[in-house]
C-alpha cells in the first residue's frame, strides 16, 4: 500500500509519542498525558450521587438508556439530531433534512433549508417563560462583588448593542472582533452579533496588538468591541490602547466599541464610540435577523502546525444543538443549577460551556473574571460558596497549581453544592485528578476528563453520560458522546480493530457540533482534517483505547503545544524569533511542566557576530514573543546553539531536541538521516553548560 508521506510522519511522530510515554515511567514530571499506562486502576462509580441520565432528551427518545441513545446516535444519527433539534431549538422555518454531509470533500451541513436565530434559542425563549431568571452571575475581580444579570436584562442589553452595532453600519454577514475579558457587555456582544447575523470573532485579551491585527485584518473585521481597561488579579490591563496599536494596521475597521470597566478615563480617537452611552439611546428590543442553520455563527483563531493562526468557522443551529446537548449530558445540568465555567470567552471553552450550551439550557452561568490565586489560593472555593456553584469546570493547570497550597484553603468553605466537576484543555495527571476529585469534591463528585477542540465546537469524549453507576477511571475521557464514533489509526491509514491499542485519534462521521472551514480558506481545512484519513476527521491528536474500550488521549501529534491549556504552534513562535535580525533560525519545542503542563523551550542559532551579547539577545527574543504573540508564549528556556539537527533534505530533527531537552539522550533513536550526526554531540553539550548555570541566568 503507498502511504501518505504527511500520514506517515505522522505516525511516527505517535509512536515516538508513545515509546516516549514509556520511557517517561522514571520521570519524575507530573506531565500527564504521558503517563497513562501506568495510571492506578482505581476506578469510581459516582458514590450516591446521579449518574443516570438527565431526563428531556427530547419526548420522542424519551426513556431510553445511554446505550440505545448512543447506539441510535450512530446507527441513525438522522432520527437522533433530528428528533432532538425539532424539539429542543425553536426554528423560524422547519430543516428540510438532517444532514447531508460529505466528510472526504469538507461539506458539513447539518440542517439544510432550517431558518433559525441562536439569540432568540439563548434569550428570548427563556424570557417568554422566566424572565426574572439569573442568566448571568459576573464574578467580578474583587469577590463579593458579583453582579447578576437576569434573562430578561441580558435580551435587552443584547438588543441595545445590537441596535448600536446596526446604527454603525454592522450588518449581517459582517465580522466583529470582541476583545474583552468575560463580562456580561461581552456575552451581550456576542449575542448581538447573533441576532444580527454578523459574525463575532473573539480574541483573548491577553493576545498582544499584532496578535489582535493579524486576526482582525484575516477576517476583515468591520468594528471592534473592547473595554477601556480589564481588571484582573488586582491588576489593571490597558485593552484599549492594545486596541489602539492593532487597528493602526486595520483598515477595515470603521468603529471601536469602548465599554466602561474602570472609571479611568482612556484616550478616544475619531472612531471610537462610547458602547454604554450609545446603548443607551437605543431601543431596548431589536428584530432578529433569520438565518440559515449553515450561517456562520462565528469564527475563532486557534494554532495549528504552522505560523499562522486559524480561523476555525462554526455555524447556527448544528453548533448550538450541540454545545447546549453536551452542557446537559455531559455534566448533568439540571434546572436551576448553576454552572460555573471558569474560562475565559477568548476560548472555544468560554463560547460553548460559558455562554452559548449554559444560554440555550435556561441555565444560570458564571462569568468568572479574576485568578484561581487572587485574592488568596481559596478563590475557586470560596466563590463555589458564595455563588452556590453546582458544576464547576476548569483547566488541570490551575488544578496543579492549587494543590501545592494547603487542603485548608478548600477545606474552609462549604462546596456541599458541587454536584459534578470537570476539567479540560489539557491532560490532567494523577496526582491534579484525585486532589480535585477527593479534596475539593470529598469524594462524591463525578469528575469528568473532557476531551474536545476548538475545532469539535463541544466535548466529544467524556466519562458522561453513562449509565446508571457507571465507572469513571481518573484522568480519561473514556466515553464519546452520542454521535461521535472515534477511530484510531495506523501508520497504513487503517483503522486499528480491538483494545488495548494505539494510534491516531479520528472521529468517522460528522457530528452537528463540528467546525465547517477555515475562514478564507476552506482548502487548508480539508488538508489539515480531513486528507491524512480521508473519510476521517483527523483530531491531531493521540490516543490510547484501552483492554475495557475507554479512550485515553495521549497527546498532540503535531508541533502544537499546550501551556496551561492554551493552545500554540511552536510555529508561531519560531516566526516571532526569526525576525530577531541576529537570529537567523530557531526550533521551539515543548517540554513537560509541573503546573504548566508544558512550556516552550527554544534552540536559538545566532549569527556569527563577536559582538552580540547573548543575555541582551535573549531579552529581545522575549519581548518579540510578548508583541507578536503574547506573553504567555515567551519561552521558558532559551539554548543557543551552533546549527539545528537536520535531515539531507533540511527537515528540523525535534525529537532530538525534546531528547536533550528532557535529559533523555541515553535512547536517542535513529539518527542516520541527520546531515551531519556530530550535531548531536555539540548540542548535548551546549545543553550541559546552560543547565550548569545558575537558573535565572538561563
Ligand atoms: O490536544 C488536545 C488538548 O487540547 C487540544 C485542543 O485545544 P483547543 O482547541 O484550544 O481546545 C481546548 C478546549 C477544548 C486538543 O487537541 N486537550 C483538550 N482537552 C483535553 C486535551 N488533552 C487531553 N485531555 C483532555 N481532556
Amino acid at each position: 500500500m503507498v502511504v501518505n508521506t504527511s500520514r506517515s510522519l505522522l505516525y511516527t511522530l505517535c509512536r515516538e509519542a508513545v515509546s516516549f510515554r514509556s520511557e517517561l515511567r522514571f520521570y519524575k514530571s507530573a506531565f500527564v498525558s504521558r503517563q497513562v499506562f501506568h495510571c492506578q486502576r482505581r476506578t469510581y462509580s459516582a458514590n450516591g450521587t446521579k449518574t443516570s441520565l438527565s431526563p428531556n432528551i427530547c419526548s420522542s427518545l424519551a426513556g431510553r438508556s445511554y446505550k440505545e441513545l448512543y447506539e441510535l446516535s450512530v446507527e441513525d444519527p438522522d432520527t437522533f439530531w433530528g428528533s432532538i433539534a425539532k424539539e429542543r431549538l425553536l426554528w423560524n422555518r422547519p430543516f428540510d433534512h438532517v444532514n447531508n454531509c460529505d466528510i472526504s470533500t469538507g461539506r458539513i451541513n447539518w440542517f439544510p433549508g432550517g431558518q433559525l436565530n441562536v439569540s432568540v434559542n439563548c434569550l428570548d425563549v427563556h424570557v417568554a417563560k422566566h424572565p426574572n431568571r439569573v442568566a448571568l452571575v459576573w464574578e467580578r475581580d474583587e469577590p463579593g462583588t458579583e453582579v447578576n444579570v437576569t434573562y430578561r436584562e441580558l435580551l435587552e442589553s443584547t438588543c441595545r448593542l445590537a441596535n448600536t452595532l446596526k446604527r454603525h453600519g454592522i450588518h449581517r454577514g459582517d465580522r466583529v472582533a470582541i476583545y474583552m475579558p468575560v463580562s456580561p457587555l461581552a456575552v451581550a456582544a456576542m449575542l448581538a452579533c447573533a441576532r444580527i447575523g454578523a459574525v463575532h470573532t473573539v480574541v483573548f485579551a491577553g493576545f498582544s496588538a499584532e496578535a489582535l491585527a493579524g486576526r482582525i485584518q484575516d477576517a476583515q473585521c468591520k468594528a471592534v468591541v473592547t473595554c477601556n481597561q480589564g481588571v484582573r488579579g488586582g491588576r489593571v490591563i490597558e485593552l484599549k490602547a492594545t486596541v489602539d496599536a492593532a487597528v493602526k494596521s486595520c483598515p477595515s475597521v470603521r468603529s471601536v466599541f469602548v465599554a466602561q470597566r474602570t472609571s479611568n478615563r482612556v484616550p478616544m480617537t475619531g472612531i471610537d464610540v462610547l458602547l454604554e452611552e450609545e446603548m443607551a439611546k437605543e431601543a431596548a428590543d431589536c428584530s432578529p435577523e433569520v438565518m440559515d442553520s449553515e450561517d456562520m455563527l462565528f469564527m475563532l483563531y486557534t494554532s495549528g502546525s504552522t505560523g499562522q493562526p486559524k480561523g476555525i468557522v462554526h455555524t447556527q443551529a448544528g453548533y448550538l444543538l450541540y454545545a447546549s446537548l453536551t452542557h446537559q449530558y455531559v455534566f448533568d445540568y439540571r434546572p436551576g443549577d448553576v454552572f460555573g465555567c471558569v474560562a475565559d470567552i477568548g476560548w472555544v471553552t468560554g463560547h460553548s460551556y460559558v455562554v452559548y450550551g449554559p444560554l440555550c439550557n435556561g441555565a444560570t452561568t458564571v462569568l468568572f473574571e479574576s485568578t484561581p490565586v487572587y485574592p488568596d489560593p481559596g478563590r475557586y472555593w470560596e466563590t463555589v460558596e458564595r455563588l452556590g456553584i453546582n458544576q464547576f469546570y476548569g483547566a488541570p493547570t490551575a488544578i496543579r497549581l492549587l494543590l501545592k497550597y494547603e487542603e485548608s484553603w478548600v477545606k474552609k468553605y462549604d462546596r456541599s453544592s458541587l454536584k459534578t466537576l470537570g476539567s479540560v484543555g489539557e491532560p490532567i495527571n494523577h496526582e491534579a485528578w484525585e486532589w480535585f476529585y477527593n479534596v475539593v469534591g470529598d469524594g462524591r463528585c463525578p469528575l469528568v476528563d473532557t476531551w474536545w477542540q476548538t475545532e469539535t465546537g463541544g466535548v466529544c469524549i467524556a466519562p458522561r453520560p453513562a449509565e446508571d453507576g457507571a465507572e469513571i477511571i481518573p484522568a480519561m475521557a473514556m466515553r464519546p458522546f452520542f454521535g461521535v464514533q472515534p477511530a484510531l489509526m495506523d501508520e497504513t491509514g487503517a483503522a486499528i480493530t480491538g483494545n488495548d491499542v494505539s494510534g491516531a485519534l479520528c472521529i468517522s462521521k460528522p457530528w452537528p457540533g463540528m467546525a465547517r472551514t477555515i475562514y478564507g480558506d476552506h482548502q487548508r481545512f480539508v488538508d489539515a482534517y480531513l486528507k491524512p484519513y480521508p473519510g476521517y476527521y483527523f483530531t491531531g491528536d493521540g490516543a490510547y483505547r484501552s483492554k475495557d474500550g475507554y479512550y485515553q488521549i495521549t497527546g498532540r501529534m503535531d508541533d502544537v503545544i499546550n501551556i496551561s491549556g492554551h493552545r500554540l504552534g511552536t510555529a508561531e513562535i519560531e516566526d516571532a524569533l526569526d525576525e530577531h535580525p541576529g537570529v537567523p533560525e530557531t526550533a521551539v519545542i515543548g517540554i513537560p511542566h509541573d503546573i504548566k503542563g508544558e512550556v516552550p523551550f527554544a534552540f536559538v542559532v545566532l549569527k556569527e557576530d563577536d559582538s552580540l551579547d547573548h543575555s541582551v539577545v535573549i531579552e529581545d527574543l522575549r519581548g518579540l514573543v510578548a508583541t507578536k504573540i503574547a506573553k504567555y508564549a515567551i519561552p521558558d528556556h532559551f539554548l543557543i546553539v551552533k546549527r539545528l539537527p537536520k535531515t539531507r533534505s533540511g527537515k528540523i530533527m525535534r525529537r532530538i531536541l525534546r531528547k536533550v531537552a528532557t535529559d533523555e539522550t541515553s535512547n536517542l533513536g535513529d539518527i542516520s538521516t541527520l546531515d551531519d550526526p556530530s550535531v548531536v554531540t555539540e548540542i548535548m553539550q551546549a545543553y550541559t553548560r546552560f543547565k550548569n548555570q545558575p537558573a535565572q541566568k538561563r
